[in-house]
C-alpha cells in the first residue's frame, strides 16, 4: 500500500494527530539475530530519535550498524539485565522464541516498554490450538478444524473432510510442523508421526484443518493492546525451489506491494481479522502489543481467510517492508509498546516496490551446511540495494561464512517490481557464495 492508497483505509476511531515533536532520543535493545532483525536495525539506525542501539545477540551484518552483545534471544534473565544496564527506553523483539519464554512479561515487571506481546498473548502464534479456538470464539474467517490428542478421534474428523488434508503440530516447529497430505493414507501417517513424537512436545496435539485454496498474503498490523493500524503487506515464497516446488521453508523471497492484495482486501482483512483479534485479546485479559502478522489465504470467492497469526514480523517480509517504509519507525514501535498508537498518523510508504531474494545454505531446509565462505556480500550495491545478513558468522580476520539455513537476504527497491527484481538479482550475481543457492523466480506471481 502506498501512502496515498493508505488514505483510503478507514481509520476508525484513530485520531491522526501529528507525531510528538520532541520525543527525547532513545536507547534501543533489539533482540534477535536474523535478516529480519538486521532490517529492523537498518531502519531504526535511520531514526533521528535514536541515541544508542544494542542488538542481542545480533549478527556480523548488524555489528556494522550497532553494538552487539552475545546474549541469546531466549536468555530472559540476560536480556532483562542488559536492558537495565543500558537504560533501554524500548526493547524491540524480533523472534517468537523470545516471546514464548516470557521476555515481554519480565520487562513489564521491571517497567521497560517492550515491542512484542506477553507469552499469553503470543499464544496466537505459539499455540495453534489456542489460536484456532480464538478464531472460533470471535467469528473470524478461517478453515474448519479439529484439535486431537489421539489418532482414533483424528480419524473420525478426517472422515468428514475431503483431500487434500492439512495436518499441523500444535506447538512451534520452525515452519516444518505443517503437512499437506494429498491422500488419506498420507494424512493418517502424518497424524501418527506427530502424535508419535516426531516434533517432540510441539506435536503432543495435532490440529487438522480443511484445505483452503487461493493465494497467500502476509498482512501486518501494529497493535497497542487496544487499537491497531495496518502496517504493510507482502507476499512470500514458502517453497524451497523454483516454480513453488520442494519442501516448505521459512520463506525464500518476498515482495511488496503484493498486487493481489488490493486495498479493498486489506480493508476487509483489517475488519474481519485484525480488529476482532485485538479487541478479543483485550476482552479476554491478554491485551496484544506488538506486530500482529496475519497469514491470509485469498480465496476469490470467499475473501481473505486466516491461515494463522504470528506474533512478530515475517522473515523475510520485514525486509521489504523496511525498504518501503518512509516514516520513522521508532515512534510507531514505541507507541505500540506504550498504548499510544491512536496518537500517530498512518505510516507513509514509498510509492516503490521492494523485493528480497533469500540466499540459503546448500541442504536448506532439511540439513543446511554451515561454514561455506561468502565473498562480496558487504560490497556497496548502490542506494537501492541492501544485503541483510541472516545466518552468518565472521572469522577473526573478517571472512564471512554461512552459519544457518537462510544466510543472506538480497533486497532492492525500484520504481516497478520488475526493476526491484532486476536490481536484487544483479546483486545476487555479484555475491560469491558457492555453498549456497537461491530461487531464480522471486516475484513471478506478480510479474
Ligand atoms: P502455517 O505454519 O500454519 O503457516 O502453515 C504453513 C503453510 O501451510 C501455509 O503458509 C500455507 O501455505 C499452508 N497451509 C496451512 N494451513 C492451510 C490450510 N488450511 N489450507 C491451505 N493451506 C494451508
Ligand atoms: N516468511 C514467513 C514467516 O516469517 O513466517
Amino acid at each position: 500500500m502506498s501512502g496515498r492508497e493508505d488514505e483510503r483505509i478507514d481509520w476508525g476511531d484513530l485520531d491522526p494527530a501529528p507525531l510528538p515533536r520532541k520525543t527525547r532520543p532513545m536507547n534501543i535493545l533489539l533482540v534477535g539475530s536474523g535478516g529480519r532483525e538486521h532490517a529492523l536495525a537498518w531502519k531504526i539506525a535511520r531514526s533521528p530519535l535514536l541515541r544508542r542501539m544494542v542488538a542481542a545477540p545480533g549478527n556480523p551484518g548488524m555489528a556494522g550498524i550497532c553494538e552487539t552483545r552475545p546474549v541469546k534471544a531466549t536468555d530472559v534473565d540476560g536480556l532483562v539485565a542488559l536492558a537495565g544496564e543500558m537504560a533501554a527506553d524500548l526493547v524491540v523483539v524480533g523472534p517468537e522464541s523470545a516471546l514464548e519464554v516470557g521476555l515481554a512479561d519480565r520487562l513489564a515487571e521491571v517497567g521497560i516498554p517492550c515491542f512484542g506481546p506477553t507469552a499469553a498473548a503470543a499464544r496466537l502464534e505459539t499455540s495453534k490450538a489456542f489460536s484456532k479456538d480464538f478464531f472460533a470464539r470471535h467469528g473470524m474467517p478461517t478453515a474448519a478444524y479439529g484439535v486431537f490428542e489421539a489418532a482414533d478421534a483424528a480419524a473420525v474428523f478426517l472422515d468428514t473432510l475431503s483431500p487434500p488434508f492439512v495436518i499441523k503440530a500444535d506447538g512451534l516447529a520452525a515452519g516444518k510442523g505443517v503437512i499437506i497430505a494429498q491422500t488419506r493414507a498420507e494424512a493418517d501417517a502424518a497424524v501418527a508421526d506427530m502424535l508419535g513424537g516426531r516434533f517432540g512436545a510441539a506435536g503432543a496435539r495435532v490440529v487438522i484443518e480443511e484445505f483452503m485454496p487461493g493465494e497467500e498474503a502476509s498482512f501486518f498490523a501494529l497493535c497497542d493492546g487496544e487499537t491497531a493500524i495496518p502496517f504493510g503487506a507482502a507476499q512470500d515464497h514458502k517453497r524451497a525451489y523454483d516454480g513453488d516446488l520442494g519442501p516448505n521453508t521459512g520463506g525464500m523471497g518476498t515482495y511488496s506491494p503484493a498486487p493481489v492484495f488490493t486495498d479493498a482486501l486489506a480493508q476487509q482483512a483489517f475488519e474481519t481479522c485484525i480488529l476482532p483479534a485485538v479487541r478479543g485479546m483485550a476482552a479476554e485479559g491478554n491485551p496484544y502489543r506488538g506486530v500482529l502478522y496475519a497469514g491470509l489465504m485469498l480465496d476469490p470467492e470467499r475473501g481473505p481467510r486466516l491461515v494463522e497469526f504470528n506474533a512478530r514480523f515475517g522473515d523475510p517480509e520485514c525486509q521489504v517492508l523496511m525498504l518501503r517504509l518512509e516514516s520513522d519507525i521508532l515512534p510507531y514501535l514505541l507507541a505500540a509498546a506504550t498504548g499510544t498508537l491512536s496518537r500517530l498518523p498512518p505510516p507513509v510508504w514509498r510509492d516503490e516496490a521492494a523485493l528480497c531474494v533469500v540466499m540459503a545454505a546448500d541442504g536448506y531446509p532439511e540439513s543446511p551446511v554451515s561454514g561455506a565462505i561468502i565473498r562480496g556480500a558487504q560490497a556497496d550495491f548502490g542506494d537501492a540495494t541492501v544485503v541483510f545478513q541472516a545466518g552468518t558468522a565472521s572469522d577473526p580476520d573478517g571472512t564471512l561464512r554461512a552459519a544457518g539455513g537462510r544466510v543472506l537476504n538480497v533486497c532492492a527497491s525500484g520504481e516497478t517490481l520488475g526493476a526491484a527484481r532486476d536490481a536484487a538479482y544483479a546483486a545476487v550475481a555479484d555475491i560469491d557464495f558457492p555453498g549456497g543457492f537461491c530461487r531464480s523466480d522471486i516475484g513471478w506471481r506478480a510479474l
